[in-house]
C-alpha cells in the first residue's frame, strides 16, 4: 500500500543544512499497525509529515496504492489528505477559539457531511477517547493530555484509511495511554485501518505489528512482530 524509496529530507537554516532523513526506504501493507521509534531528532516527525502529505521529500519516491502522491498538485494533495488520511499532530494543532466538539466536527463539515451527522461523529470519537463530558470546552480549558485526546479524536473521527499519529500518548498517564491505544487497536482490527504511530515507549509496541527504528535519519531496524 505505502511504499517509500530512498527518501531524503534536508532542512536549510541560513547556511547550515540539516540532513533529517538520509535515504529511508520501507513498505507498509494495508492493515498494518506500525511503530516508528528512535531518539529525539532521529527524523520521526519528518518522515511522518512526508507520509501524511504535509511535507515533501528533498529526494526519493513515495507511492500510496501505486499513486505517485508526491507529485500531486497541491489541491489534489489536500483533497487526498482530507478524504483518505488522518493525522495526529505532536503539538495537537487545535483551533483555540473552537470547542473540543467543533475542533473534531469541522473536518466532517469540510468533507461535505451535514452538521447533524458531523456532530454525532464528533461525539462518538470524543467519547471513544474518554472526553464525552468535555465536548464544549475550548482547548484553554483542557489539560495537555485532554488536548492530545481531542487531537486523536479529530484524526480518528472520519475513520481514515490511513492514520498517522505523532506520539499520540506523549502527555498521557499509563491508564489513558492504554485507552487511546485500545481505540487505535480497535480501528486497526475492526475497520482494517492502516496505522503509523511514532512512539518513545517500548511498552506501546505490544499493540503493533511492526517496528521501524530510526537513528540519525536512517533505518537501523525494521522488525515484523507476530500478531
Ligand atoms: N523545520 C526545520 N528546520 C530545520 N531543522 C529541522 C526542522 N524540523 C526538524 N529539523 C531537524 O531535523 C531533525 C529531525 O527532526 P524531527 O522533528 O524529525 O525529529 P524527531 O525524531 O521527531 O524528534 P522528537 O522525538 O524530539 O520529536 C532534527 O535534527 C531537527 O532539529
Ligand atoms: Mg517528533
Amino acid at each position: 500500500m505505502i511504499k517509500i524509496n530512498k527518501i531524503e529530507r534536508y532542512y536549510k537554516t541560513g547556511q547550515v543544512i540539516v540532513k533529517a532523513l538520509n535515504g529511508v526506504s520501507f513498505e507498509i501493507k494495508k492493515g498494518e499497525f506500525i511503530a516508528i521509534m528512535g531518539a529525539s531528532g532521529s527524523g520521526k516527525t519528518t518522515i511522518l509529515r512526508i507520509l501524511g502529505l504535509l511535507d515533501k521529500p528533498t529526494k526519493g519516491e513515495y507511492t500510496i496504492n501505486n499513486l505517485n502522491v508526491v507529485d500531486f498538485p497541491e489541491e489534489e494533495r489536500s483533497y487526498y489528505r482530507l478524504t483518505q488520511l488522518g493525522y495526529v499532530f505532536q503539538d495537537y494543532a487545535l483551533i483555540n477559539e473552537m470547542t473540543a466538539a467543533e475542533n473534531v466536527y469541522i473536518l466532517s463539515l469540510m468533507e461535505g457531511k451535514s452538521k447533524k451527522e458531523s456532530i454525532s461523529i464528533s461525539r462518538e470519537a470524543l467519547e471513544n477517547v474518554g472526553l464525552g463530558d468535555k465536548l464544549n470546552r475550548i482547548p484553554d480549558q483542557l489539560s495537555g493530555g485532554e488536548k492530545q485526546r481531542v487531537a486523536v479524536a479529530r484524526a480518528i473521527a472520519k475513520k481514515p484509511k490511513i492514520l498517522f499519529a505523532d506520539e499520540p500518548c506523549a502527555n498521557l498517564d499509563t491508564h489513558t495511554s492504554e485507552q487511546v491505544l485500545e481505540v487505535l487497536k480497535t480501528l486497526n482490527k475492526k475497520f482494517g485501518q492502516t496505522i503509523v504511530m511514532v512512539t518513545h515507549e517500548p511498552w506501546h509496541t505490544k499493540y503493533v505489528s511492526s517496528i521501524i527504528k530510526l537513528k540519525d535519519g536512517l533505518i537501523v531496524s525494521d522488525k515484523k512482530l507476530r500478531k
